[in-house]
């Protein structure tokens, strides 16, 4: 943060005095701000007063580090309030709750001299079991899109640029730095990366932080076609793309395709391939001009005005937010018997379950926040005048048999007449950079569920965690609350909902299945070495248990209230949907009002989901109130993506617009007819399972058809040479010092999980994903490119002459450092 609040150093404002500042720049300068000085910051060039920016993470609070700097929550930063994730978030349908969250969060970083901060993170939902789920919104795009947009106008309001992530396509944790994600174009366009589009639109970024991923067999870092094509081109997109820590591939390539920073720092390494590459007349150095002005801007764009104070934080009033966002984002799954809100009848009441007295408030990985404080839900219950006769863990967090713990719970339960029974996802179950291996809560705390249920009191259940499970006992309790992972304030939140003091109004924005079975991408995800394939194309979620009418838990859009809401007078055209809501119950409460469009064909054999979400509103009303919510439809609303035109079509018909409390509860419908030119590619004859959206079992050739292009191999080539591009986890399976390694930190992982340290397990998965190319990039120069080619020499079968040339590289680089 050097020279950041200099007045004397104060960077150009205009473009002209962008481009002379430029030209008074070496080379090597120019080249050294592609890359940062450390873990979070850029570098400076003080002799032209070019400030260092620092960059910190995360989408739902500020990790800023002071000491040890990583990108997997590993070591502690700065505290800061902790709100929900964007899971969590998403739940709220609330663009305006989310504008402030953004500005809250903008407010602390600013006071903290951070630049950027690295979120918000809008991948697709693809699979429940995708390892960030809870840092992501939704399954469905325009939910993303706008509450994404919300949130990056919020962070920038405070003068803090947002970096939108990761882009694009980044679907799974499993391999993530070297997968290669195939998504056919109308997936791509229509649904991967529609969020974005929608959060440049409204947001307009002042960073966008490329995916480690490949996308269609590019580093998206290097993808020319998603970077400057759909991005700049398409989009308009002026702001800078950043990559993920650790996601450069090929430095030249990833300039090429337009990104200006890589980040941290590679120790000089990468900056000299771009010197030698301009040297060499292989990269020009307008390229690197074009960069170098995107840095400049940014610099501008977040420079504290001089003489300005670094502006102050209100703890406080931040964690009031955070409990208020908790408040509008808890979702009411079911309260068939009526026993919430719970009133004197509620009688004597149990607490049982670990995570009422610890609870899980976010998730694991680069995220991980430092809260300010932690509200715990059994302290705002027994604070809140309901007759708590005590409190029982009932199982251990890791799921191992706590028989004294279950039976000292289940005597409690029998001195009660209701039971509260906290269950959810444990720490070790959602980090970044691995893939949930099942949609199961821990069989510890079903067995609990069960022998509370099995006493027959009333048992309220409430649920942490960011992503779906399955639900078996759901249809045998009374109701089912789900808090996701509320942030620090999300304790309160919920003791306010269960007692009714706030009414709930949360709906999910992603579908819970019955099973894990159903998921249309549950055979192959996370499973795969070299490609993951998109095989269900636009089947994601809802679009495709709609498609095909499988029956599902609680469906998209899903969210209970204490109170009831009517819906009249639906008057819809091709721009707009208008309906009258009113509150029927006895108390205040809000709704969230979805319109779907229906196309003309797409309940008979068109490649075309049944229904898709085109708008939405939350309206909160008073009881007996009413008012005339007016929806804008969505920019595509009625078209698809013409794979053979390379653009967006509207496809002419009368569309069926339906209003409702979620994807599967209607009140209202219209007939909205569009024009345009008939489209043909509707119903394509040689995709059956593209039209009935029977897409689970798409076999290879099908798939081929719709892509248009043989497929890659989908396993990592056998007894091939490792590269510098491969990743350790390819180690696998090999023998020699090869598999020694792999064994090795396979054995790591083991170690610590059975000492309890599911986080430092964790990234043992990270160390297998790694490219051996960030060994010396990330190494902070103790291991350089030479060493590299000696280790490579160890791992492919010739383990002593390896290590004769790396004990030989790393004494010449002992005898010249540079
Ligand atoms: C994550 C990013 C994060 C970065 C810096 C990466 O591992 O994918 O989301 O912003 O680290 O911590």
């Amino acid at each position: 943060m050097t020279a950041r609040h200099d007045p004397d150093t104060t960077a150009s404002a205009t473009e002209a005095d962008r481009r002379d500042l430029i030209a008074r720049m070496t080379l090597a300068e120019k080249a050294s701000l592609m890359s940062g000085a450390n873990f979070w910051n850029t570098k400076a060039v003080e002799r032209l007063g070019i400030p260092s920016m620092m960059l910190t993470d995360g989408p739902h609070g500020l990790r800023k580090q002071g000491g040890a700097a990583d990108h997997l929550g590993l070591n502690a930063s700065i505290p800061a309030t902790c709100f929900p994730t964007a899971a969590t978030l998403a739940n709220s349908w609330d663009v305006a709750l989310l504008e402030r969250v953004g500005a809250a969060l903008g407010a602390e970083a600013a006071a903290e001299d951070v630049s950027v901060v690295l979120g918000p993170g809008l991948n697709l939902k693809r699979n429940p079991l995708g390892g960030r789920s809870f840092e992501y919104f939704s399954e469905d795009p325009q939910v993303s899109g706008k509450l994404a947009g919300a949130f990056i106008r919020g962070i920038q309001s405070s003068g803090v640029g947002a970096s939108m992530k990761h882009f694009a396509v980044n679907s799974q944790e499993t391999h993530r730095m070297s997968i290669d994600e195939i998504v056919d174009e109308r997936a791509l366009h229509e649904l991967y990366l529609e969020g974005f589009r929608i959060a440049v639109a409204e947001g307009d970024p002042w960073t966008v932080m490329s995916s480690y991923n490949k996308i269609n067999g590019v580093y998206a870092n290097e993808n020319q076609d998603v970077l400057i094509g759909i991005l700049r081109e398409r989009w308009g997109y002026e702001g800078l793309v950043v990559t993920d820590w650790g996601g450069n591939n090929d430095r030249v390539a990833g300039l090429l395709a337009g990104n200006a920073l890589e980040m941290p720092s590679t120790d000089g390494v990468t900056d000299a391939e771009i010197v030698a590459a301009v040297e060499a007349g292989t990269l020009d150095e307008a390229v690197l001009d074009a960069r170098v002005a995107e840095v400049l801007a940014l610099v501008e764009r977040t420079r504290r005005p001089a003489g300005t104070p670094a502006p102050t934080v209100d703890h406080e009033s931040a964690h009031e937010l955070a409990v208020e966002a908790a408040r509008q984002a808890i979702v009411l799954l079911a309260n068939p018997t009526g026993v919430l809100p719970l009133g004197p009848s509620a009688g004597r009441i149990a607490v049982i379950g670990d995570f009422a007295e610890t609870p899980r408030y976010q998730g694991a990985g680069s995220s991980l926040v430092n809260p300010t404080r932690v509200d715990a839900p059994l302290a705002a219950l027994r604070a809140s005048g309901l007759d708590v006769v005590g409190y029982e863990s009932g199982f251990t967090r890791r799921d191992s048999a706590a028989r004294g713990r279950q039976r000292r719970a289940l005597e409690l339960a029998a001195k009660a007449d209701t039971v509260l029974l906290f269950l959810g996802l444990d720490e070790s179950a959602e980090a970044e950079a691995v893939d949930r291996q099942h949609l199961r809560l821990a069989q510890n705390q079903l067995d609990l569920a069960d022998a509370v249920l099995a006493l027959g009191k009333r048992v309220v259940v409430i649920l942490a965690g960011g992503a779906p499970v399955e639900l078996p006992f759901a249809d045998r309790v009374d109701a089912i609350v789900h808090g996701y992972l509320a942030g620090q304030g999300g304790g309160r939140a919920v003791a306010d909902v269960l007692t009714g003091a706030v009414n709930p109004s949360g709906k999910l924005a992603e579908t819970y299945p019955l099973a894990y079975a159903d998921v249309p991408s549950a055979a192959a995800f996370g499973r795969t070495e070299a490609t993951s394939e998109h095989r269900e194309s636009l089947y994601l979620g809802y679009r495709y248990y709609d498609k095909t009418g499988t029956d599902v838990r609680y469906p998209f859009g899903h969210g209970l209230s204490y109170t009831t809401f009517a819906y009249t007078d639906l008057e819809a055209d091709a721009e707009r949907a208008g309906v009258t809501v009113t509150n029927t119950g006895d108390r205040v409460g809000a709704e969230i009002v979805q319109v779907y469009v229906e196309a003309p064909d797409a309940a008979a054999d068109a490649f075309r989901a049944a229904r898709e979400l085109r708008g939405f509103a939350k309206v909160r009303l008073e009881a007996g109130a009413s008012a005339r919510v007016e929806i804008e439809l969505a920019e595509h609303a009625f078209d698809v993506f013409d794979t053979d035109l390379g653009d967006w079509r509207t496809v002419p018909g009368a569309y069926r617009v339906l209003v409702g409390a979620s994807s599967r509860d209607f009140r209202l419908d219209a007939t909205v007819t569009v024009e345009g030119e008939p489209w043909a590619g509707a119903t394509p004859a040689d995709l059956p399972r593209y039209r009935s959206g029977r897409v689970a079992d798409v076999d290879a050739a099908e798939f081929e058809r719709l892509l248009g292009r043989p497929l890659p191999s989908p396993t990592w080539p056998v007894g091939a040479p490792l590269t510098r591009a491969d990743i350790i986890a390819q180690t696998r399976g090999r023998g020699g010092f090869a598999g020694f390694l792999h064994g090795l930190i396979e054995s790591a992982y083991t170690v610590l999980m059975r000492l309890g340290r599911p986080h430092a397990a964790n990234n043992t998965r990270f160390a297998l994903d790694m490219p051996f190319r960030s060994l010396p990039r990330l190494s902070g120069g103790k291991f350089d490119e030479a060493m590299l080619d000696g280790f490579l020499l160890m791992v492919n079968g010739r383990f002593w002459r390896g290590v004769r040339d790396l004990i030989r590289a790393a004494r010449r680089r002992r005898r010249d450092p540079r």
